[in-house]
């Protein structure tokens, strides 16, 4: 039996808890912000429902095998202060954040051969406290070492395909060089469509292309074409597309801006790389709210 708890069951966080809660013999416990009373996954295949525990103070937390966070990248520091109580002799942690600092974020909590950062891609959206609209079965991709290969295993049985890479710095460049052209829709309050305009899709590759630069100072093995690429990716996806910084914005809520351009920024400067549209992007939407 392991005892699992993820930290943010938001709409990743809530349903990877309950695909994992049904598998037999996992103990699954929610550490929760916001009190509630059980998951209802409505799955491609149907609702899964869960009545894991929940907890909502770091108090109340005891040791557990694996910790699972899937806050948003801002809400990093204050998830980490359940990460002390949960830890004993052995217990591993998995990121399940958008962005490339997953280890960073949590450096110095758990050690670094037991933290496996997580790539997703699974679409889903909270409609309610524990109430989560799961569009696709969705897929992972975390490092191919013995952590990771032991959080691959936890998803054996479920629709949730986790697969492991040897070169994960390269994957979440890669990721991140897609998520950082999306900065535009979030700006203009405009779906996937507007890739289609030449001009929109410039701005894009031009965010696209400083991360390419910075992500291959970084160690990440990127291809020349990659911001062309993120253009056509852009351009594939359904018209009225609402990536999570748009989604983010228009409601209201904060966003996953410095996980997604600050980073590019901060980055370049440390390699001494200009990076003068993702910058200008930061602050404008930064300002905008
Ligand atoms: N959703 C997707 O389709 C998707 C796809 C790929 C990647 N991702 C990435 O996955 C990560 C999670 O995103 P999400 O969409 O699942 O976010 P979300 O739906 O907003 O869920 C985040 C959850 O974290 C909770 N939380 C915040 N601070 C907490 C704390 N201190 N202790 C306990 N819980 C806390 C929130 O509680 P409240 O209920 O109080 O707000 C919320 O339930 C992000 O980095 C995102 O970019 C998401």
């Amino acid at each position: 039996m392991l005892r699992i708890a993820i930290i943010g069951p938001g709409a990743i966080g809530g349903t990877i808890a309950a695909w994992l809660a049904q598998e037999n013999g996992h103990q699954v416990t929610l550490c929760a912000r916001t009190p509630l009373d059980m998951l209802r996954i409505e799955t491609p295949g149907g609702m899964v429902e869960a009545r894991p525990r929940v907890l909502t103070d770091p108090a109340e937390a005891t040791p557990v095998d694996w910790i699972v966070v899937t806050t948003k990248t801002y809400d990093a520091p204050a998830a980490a202060r359940w990460i002390a109580p949960l830890s004993g002799a052995g217990t591993r942690l998995a990121v399940l954040q958008n962005g490339v600092e997953h280890r960073a974020r949590f450096a110095g909590l758990v050690a670094d051969a037991a933290t496996v950062p997580a790539i997703v891609d699974i679409p889903a959206e909270r409609t309610a406290p524990g109430r989560v609209l799961q569009r696709r079965d969705g897929t992972m991709i975390v490092p191919d070492d013995d952590a990771g290969r032991a959080f691959a295993a936890l998803f054996a049985g479920t629709p949730i395909a986790v697969s492991t890479t040897d070169d994960f710095v390269t994957a979440a460049w890669r990721k991140l060089a897609l998520n950082s052209a999306g900065a535009v829709n979030a700006l203009l309050l405009k779906p996937a469509a507007i890739a289609q305009d030449e001009g929109i899709a410039n701005v894009m590759r031009g965010l696209s292309s400083e991360c390419v630069a910075v992500g291959r100072a970084e160690g990440a093995n990127l291809p020349p074409s990659l911001p062309d690429d993120v253009v056509a990716a852009y351009r594939a996806m359904a018209p009225d597309s609402v990536n999570s910084l748009h989604a983010d914005r228009a409601a209201g809520r904060a966003m996953e801006l410095d996980a997604r351009n600050g980073v590019i920024v901060r980055c370049g400067e440390a390699h001494r790389i200009a990076t003068p549209i993702n910058a200008a992007i930061v602050a404008l939407l930064g300002a905008a709210g």
